[in-house]
């Protein structure tokens, strides 16, 4: 199976988790897509009854066509479920998000939620967080400046270009990311702590003690992970 096929495993997989009168955070990326596909199918053809709440305007887009009923976060009391990507998980369940730019909705998403899933193929699972670049979302006013600081922090820092344009890339809030080159990170609580605290920050890609389950694609099947909180 190529990395494609797993991510369509685990997106199929997921939906299984869904029921009735649920209200659904959905991610975003390319798993994520595969997923909301399987869960438009499921409301056209069992005609099941969900809200979903996007993170990001890619797959509210896809959700509207689907015909799945959105709102917003800020429109519902609770979220039951969130199903998200993610770009790297390490062995204690850790996570990086934000490879497709749309961290910021994703946090605010999954920490308004009951509990949270991530649905990987099983290239994104490594011992310790770090060979995916962090991503920082950041207010473009100043950037350069947190880009200095973080250069002289010895953080690696690179803002993010579109590959085909090399214009920078804007998040669906219209601010810019700037991703950190790491390799490792030692102690992901206390990075994520200096992160948001600096001036002109608006989000960061460490997803800390968030996920309740884990769904990975592997060769025979997926695998379903429950993690304890
Ligand atoms: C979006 O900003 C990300 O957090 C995605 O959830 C993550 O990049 C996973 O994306 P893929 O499923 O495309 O690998």
């Amino acid at each position: 199976m190529d990395q494609n096929q797993l991510k369509k495993l685990v997106g199929e997989k997921s939906v299984e988790f869904v029921e009735d009168h649920m209200i659904l955070g959905l991610g975003t990326g390319t798993t994520v897509r595969y997923m909301v596909d399987a869960l438009g199918k499921r409301v056209k053809e069992e005609g099941l009854d969900i809200v979903g709440v996007t993170t990001s305007d890619r797959t509210a887009e896809q959700a509207r066509k689907l015909g799945i009923p959105l709102k917003s976060v800020d429109e519902v009391d609770h979220i039951d479920l969130t199903i998200d990507g993610a770009d790297e998980i390490s062995s204690d369940f850790q996570g990086i998000k934000g490879g497709g730019a749309a961290l910021l909705f994703e946090k605010i998403v999954a920490t308004n939620s009951d509990k949270v899933m991530w649905i990987v193929d099983e290239t994104k699972l490594s011992p310790k967080l770090g060979s995916f670049p962090l991503p920082v979302e950041v207010i473009p006013y100043g950037s350069q400046k947190v880009f200095e600081r973080f250069e002289k922090k010895g953080l690696n820092p690179k803002f993010r270009r579109d590959a085909q344009t090399n214009e920078l890339v804007r998040t669906d809030s219209n601010n810019y990311v700037i991703d950190l080159y790491l390799h490792e990170i030692d102690e992901p609580h206390s990075l994520a702590e200096y992160l948001i605290n600096q001036v002109g920050v608006v989000e960061q890609g460490l997803f800390l003690d968030m996920v309740n389950t884990v769904i990975v694609g592997r060769e025979n099947g997926p695998e379903i992970i429950p993690v304890k909180r």
